[in-house]
């Protein structure tokens, strides 16, 4: 008798590089359309199965873990970022939980790195004015951007994105480098002459400031108010981690009141934009549908590891990027 196939639910449809292998060797009710599975139909679709392949787009907590019921041994998000899932609740109910870090850097960089050139010299404004039929002439004072060239950048969270994005700017700009994290980086020290500095004193002196952290408990909120204040008002401000790390009313406030001159923002909160949200109103701020990953690298490469977290799971190894390894300590 052949052995029986892992039952296993694919919240959407990810890059062949990943979901054949996944449907060569598992029992795969794979979730086809563009919008994500309702909440309701998520439940019903996780009953019974060994493994879930996730987006950021679907909660995963003890409600669900309960409707998958005792046979859910892995979950594999298709994302670097695992904010959506309960990662102490996967953890105490032994369930391996992975993510897809690494493959994406150069894409999320250069993203972050793209949002900087658009907002800093107003490229879609200016764009808007062609389009519309309003460019007449010459304009000795139309459209001024910022300069990036000798200028400070501030990147909160140095990590694997923060530095490769630090890279670009160093390499490109010969801009300083000032970096908020809670761990010191001193490879990007030695190499880019990144200094650490508090969270204010990286937004009194950044011309530009990158976002590179995780969302939890701390982060939640970090670009508050107070942090727009603080930051120059010639500064840009780019976003391209999780929308919940600024506060999106005060952001837009900040933008209004000319408090920064400029936001690129890979990422909101909510995503999507409700339509009239005061973001989509200004003409200083760029906003797109979460897309840092999406290139043809990134994404085959994020359903490789996807799919290998996912099937090594099931088979109760330990995940090539395993965000709570300290499962296997509890399941030895
Ligand atoms: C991630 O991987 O966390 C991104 O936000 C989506 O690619």
């Amino acid at each position: 008798m052949p052995a029986e196939r892992p039952r296993v639910f694919v919240a959407r449809e990810i890059p062949a590089a990943g979901l054949d292998r996944i449907l060569a060797t598992c029992d795969a009710d794979v979730w086809r359309e563009d919008l994500p599975p309702p909440r309701d139909e998520l439940l019903a679709r996780a009953a019974g199965c060994q493994g879930i392949l996730s987006l950021l787009t679907e909660t995963i907590d003890a409600e669900l873990m309960d409707a998958a019921g005792d046979a859910l041994r892995v979950v594999s998000n298709y994302a670097v970022g695992f904010n959506n899932i309960d990662i102490q609740e996967a953890t105490r109910r032994g369930i391996r939980v992975g993510n897809t870090p690494g493959v994406l850097t150069d894409a999320t960089a250069d993203m972050a790195v793209t949002l900087l050139l658009a907002v800093g010299r107003r490229l879609v404004e200016a764009n808007r004015f062609v389009m519309g039929g309003q460019w007449q002439t010459w304009q000795p004072l139309g459209h001024i951007g910022v300069d990036l060239v000798d200028k400070t950048a501030g990147i909160v969270g140095l990590g694997r994105i923060g530095s490769t994005v630090a890279r670009r700017l160093r390499g490109g700009w010969n801009m300083r480098i000032l970096y908020f994290d809670q761990y010191r980086n001193e490879a990007a020290e030695q190499e880019l002459g990144a200094e650490q500095v508090e969270f204010e004193a990286l937004l009194d002196q950044a011309d530009f400031v990158s976002v590179h952290l995780n969302l939890d408990d701390s982060t939640s909120g970090l670009f508050d108010a107070a942090a727009f204040r603080r930051m120059k008002n010639t500064a840009v401000f780019v976003n391209t981690a999780r929308g919940p790390l600024h506060v999106q009313r005060d952001l837009a406030e900040a933008l209004r009141r000319g408090e920064i001159f400029a936001a690129g923002l890979d990422v909101t909160d909510p995503e999507p934009l409700p339509p009239g949200d005061p973001l989509l109103e200004l003409p200083n701020c760029i906003v797109v549908p979460h897309i840092a990953s999406a290139t043809v690298q990134s994404r085959n490469g994020m359903a490789e590891i996807a799919a290998d977290n996912l099937l090594a799971g099931l088979r109760g190894e330990p995940l090539c990027c395993w965000v709570n390894p300290e499962v296997e300590q509890s399941t030895a």
